[in-house]
């Protein structure tokens, strides 16, 4: 797995101190903290960037553990000139996930070419051929220091830089001739001893993107894309490239005063504070920044592919991440939730007319129409949502509703036909089994439509089309606002597809009406925030916990189940209440804390017995259920009663007080609520 950070910064001809270098980068890694990382790394100049051909060099400062404890080391050993002002630098910044080799200084990024740190590179991702590559390169005498992967790539850029044709060889045309070496997934900036104040980034199935900020109006706000020629040499192999005649118009740059930043990021919410002007990379694009300017070129058009990169707005905002007043941002975001659902909803559901457009899938809807049979895909949290909505989509599409694991639906080989619906739920848009699960299935000719919360994510830019779930930025690694956004999407898409079939108006009117309440229901489970936390503190030494439902509470069980483990470590199962007989009851007994879920919806005799057995077994369970509910009293060990809501939506409601239960308990097990253990927001690697 790998969960890595990138941030790297370039000022050219904005005259910076090293201080102030020093604290983007460093701020630039801690708004990616959350992705989960065991070691961070920085590169800077020693000298103004100019001097380095006589003989400057890069200083590279790496350390196991958190970005804090890099940056105190570093401004407390003082190693540096912090007043030393640059009017080009290119700095270049990083947060480790080990993968190959332990964390530690050694290991961490930037990786360099040699002690002289010629080359030094940053990556997310993991490359599949580097044990070739490194034989090939200790073949050729290049000594290696580290356990990682990621070392080959300064090493073979030094490589062919070493072994150039000519003096005036382009960085990026180095890096190029890298990257056409290397197997996997990868994200990557480049910085070099030999091009001072140049930056070259590129990408292969791990987002990177590029935030520009500039006083003046920028050449362009679509950068055409670059076709490199090859010329072939003697031997009828590929030799020097050779730049397309209009390359000096198709670049970025600021039209007077030529004062620009730029900054590289793996996610955006590491740039927003800086800018929201952006580009997001494609796979395989090449971009590189020399006096200032940015262009982008590739080998090879490949089918579908663009003939530019727009720069786009970025929506987010400043505040949307940061904790405000909560402790930690999971809290933050279980408290939104009241107003993501409403964005979710926004311009999409007519209250007064029952009408339902979204507006990504409106184009489509005959196509969509016609299809018979949906699949829902997903891992995690988002598998969950899929799972939550079967039921109503079944109702509302008349159509067979497939949910999948998106690992196991591609370890199945699962036969996936031309008139198939498949929805990639992902909260990140970039999780590489859902994205993999993507690719099989447009491969298979289903039409695919993405339920993305990120713009501009592999996922929402391969689909044929989608839903933006709106929910924020969502920055705890357990998913709790996505969920419910995720949620409220699919229902809408249900709802959409079914309001031309008279028989199911009531219906449709009903769960519309539900819709425009939940907001207040959210806010009223919330307010049971205190409630739940004295039922932590009654909980947080257990080792397990078991959660019960079925139908439609099936699913927040499982999430619940879910949340609990990644955040608190204990052992936490969701059963499917009917299953009850066929093995869980022997888990029984007094000691056994266990949550039932028993709504008043077509499943309540059933979660009754259920509630029963338990209780005749010496259990003493607490049961989630509807107000007033007097029936559940009498069973329960304790209730925690959540207002009632049309059916389908009841498991919105259902799964907070959950969701806050997870969150307390592992406060009170004293562990880092948005840094789990071993996990991290988004999995890019299968
Ligand atoms: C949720 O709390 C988890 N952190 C995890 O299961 C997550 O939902 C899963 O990895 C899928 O992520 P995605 O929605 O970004 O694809």
């Amino acid at each position: 797995m790998n969960f890595a950070g990138i941030f790297a910064y370039l000022n050219y001809k904005v005259p910076r101190t090293r201080k102030t270098i020093f604290e983007i980068l460093v701020k630039g890694l801690q708004r990616l903290e959350h992705r989960g990382y065991d070691s961070a790394g920085i590169a800077v100049d020693e000298d103004n960037g100019k001097e380095h051909k006589n003989g400057g060099c890069i200083c590279l400062f790496r350390n196991k553990g958190k970005v804090k404890a890099l940056a105190d080391e570093l401004y407390k050993q003082k190693l540096l000139d912090f007043d030393k002002e640059f009017e080009i630098h290119f700095g270049i910044a990083h947060t480790r996930w080990a993968t190959h080799g332990v964390p530690n200084e050694v290991n961490s990024h930037p990786q360099r070419s040699d002690k002289n740190s010629e080359f030094v590179v940053v990556h997310n991702g993991i490359i599949t051929n580097y044990k070739d590559l490194r034989k090939f390169l200790e073949s050729k005498e290049y000594e290696f220091e580290s356990e990682t992967d990621t070392e080959v790539i300064p090493k073979l850029t030094k490589y062919v830089y070493d072994n150039r044709e000519s003096e005036d060889v382009r960085f990026s045309t180095l890096v190029e001739r890298v990257v056409q070496q290397l197997e996997g997934a990868f994200a990557l900036v480049f910085k070099s001893l030999h091009f001072p104040g140049e930056a070259v980034a590129t990408r292969r199935g791990s987002p990177l993107l590029i935030g520009v900020h500039s006083k003046c109006k920028l050449s362009t706000d679509q950068i055409p894309i670059l076709y490199r020629t090859y010329k072939n040499n003697k031997n009828g192999g590929t030799s020097k490239a050779h730049q397309i005649e209009t390359e000096s118009l198709q670049r970025l740059h600021p039209t007077e005063e030529k004062s620009v930043e730029f900054y590289f990021a793996s996610d955006a919410s590491a740039i927003i504070e800086h800018t929201n002007r952006a580009l997001f990379l494609e796979d395989d694009d090449i971009a590189a920044v020399a006096n200032g300017c940015l262009s982008i070129h590739r080998i090879e058009r490949s089918v579908g592919d663009l003939a530019s990169r727009a720069i786009h707005t970025l929506q987010m905002e400043l505040h949307q991440i940061m904790k405000g007043n909560f402790s930690a941002f999971m809290q933050k975001e279980i408290f939104e939730q009241p107003e993501s659902v409403v964005n979710t909803l926004r311009g999409r559901v007519n209250f007064e007319t029952s009408a339902v457009m979204l507006g990504g899938l409106k184009d489509h809807l005959k196509e969509i129409k016609r299809c018979r049979r949906l699949l829902l895909i997903g891992c995690g949290t988002s598998y969950h949502a899929a799972v939550a909505t079967r039921q109503v989509l079944e109702e509302l599409t008349e159509l067979p509703v497939m949910v999948e694991l998106a690992s196991d639906f591609l370890d199945r080989s699962t036969p996936v036909f031309r008139d198939d619906v498949c929805f990639l739920i992902s909260q990140s848009g970039e999780t590489a089994d859902t994205f993999m699960a993507l690719r099989y299935c447009k491969g298979r000719g289903a039409f695919t439509i993405g339920i993305t919360n990120t713009v501009g994510s592999s996922i929402s830019r391969e689909t044929d089309c989608g839903i933006h779930i709106n929910a924020g930025p969502e920055i705890g690694v357990a998913s709790t606002k996505a969920y419910t956004s995720q949620f409220v999407s699919l229902i809408m898409f249900g709802l959409m597809m079914s309001q031309d079939r008279i028989s199911l108006q009531q219906r449709r009117k009903e769960i519309i009406a539900g819709l425009q309440t939940l907001p207040n229901l959210i806010k009223e489970v919330l307010s049971l925030d205190e409630k739940i936390q004295l039922l932590a503190r009654e909980l947080f030494q257990h080792k397990s916990l078991l959660i019960m439902g079925r139908g439609y509470h099936y699913a927040t069980c499982l999430e619940g189940a879910l949340k609990i483990k990644e955040i608190t470590y204990m052992h936490s199962e969701g059963i499917l209440a009917g299953e009850l007989k066929h093995g869980p009851l022997a888990l029984i007994d007094k000691r056994m804390p266990v949550i039932m879920v028993v709504m008043r919806d077509p499943c309540y005799t059933k979660c009754q017995n259920a509630v029963q057995q338990v209780a005749a077994r010496q259990g003493r369970p607490i049961i989630l259920c509807t107000k007033n509910d007097e029936e559940s009293r009498k069973f329960a060990y304790k209730t925690i009663e959540i207002p009632h809501s049309v059916d389908c939506l009841q498991s919105i409601l259902s799964v907070i007080p959950l969701q806050l239960l997870s969150f307390h308990l592992a406060v009170l097990r004293g562990y880092d609520v948005d840094f789990p253990r071993n996990l991290a927001k988004s999995v890019t690697v299968e």
